[in-house]
């Protein structure tokens, strides 16, 4: 059994009432901003491409991520809470989106074959990780060597986000943008 499997973070999954209030609350902002293809562009998703979305939440991206990769492609979506698994569950029965794959994660360890994915989003979602170091390493176990991971800071300064990075020693931030960094695994 693995550390990633070891390690108990209950405390990060959040009442469900609080989830109820952000799915509320996401609900109306994706409303006023909607997640489509051109505004993914920067993340060069392309068709075929396998992508984890960890702490994908109640899926305001899943639905454009499954018609961005297309039947070929494939979509995790991560989430440590069963609420943010229910409503993906949901979307892909509502939807016919039989390119993505539910998963609830117990600790930091998904259980996905080690480097599936040629992208991995974790977006607003990095500030209520309580084992940085546990959670970058499954990262880079789930990533291609040649894969991309696209962070968000989350709730926490750039600063705060960039030193648990960089203190992993494992990934390299080769791109900063307002709204994420882009990170390569070091081996
Ligand atoms: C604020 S929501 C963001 C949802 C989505 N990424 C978005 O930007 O629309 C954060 C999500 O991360 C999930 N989360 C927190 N810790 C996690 C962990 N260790 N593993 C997987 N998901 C986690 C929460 O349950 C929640 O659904």
């Amino acid at each position: 059994m693995s550390n990633n499997t070891l390690f108990s973070n209950e405390n990060e999954k959040m009442k469900n009432f609080r989830f109820r209030m952000m799915s509320f609350a996401y609900k109306i902002r994706d409303l006023f901003k909607p997640v489509t293809p051109t505004s993914l562009n920067k993340y060069s998703i392309n068709s075929g491409d396998v992508i984890i979305d960890y702490g994908c939440g109640p899926g305001s991206y899943t639905k454009t991520l499954s018609h961005l990769v297309g039947k070929k492609g494939t979509i995790y979506a991560v989430d440590i809470h069963p609420l943010a698994i229910k409503a993906v569950k949901a979307k892909i029965d509502k939807n016919d989106l039989h390119n993505v794959i539910p998963v609830l994660v117990n600790g930091y360890s998904t259980g996905i074959e080690d480097q599936t994915a040629d992208k991995i989003i974790a977006f607003d979602m990095f500030h209520m990780i309580e084992n940085p170091t546990l959670f970058l390493d499954e990262l880079r176990r789930l990533l291609k060597r040649d894969g991309k991971l696209f962070i968000e800071n989350g709730h926490q300064s750039r600063d705060q986000a960039k030193a648990k990075i960089q203190s992993s020693n494992i990934w390299r931030i080769e791109l900063e943008t307002d709204k994420f960094m882009q990170c390569t695994p070091i081996f």
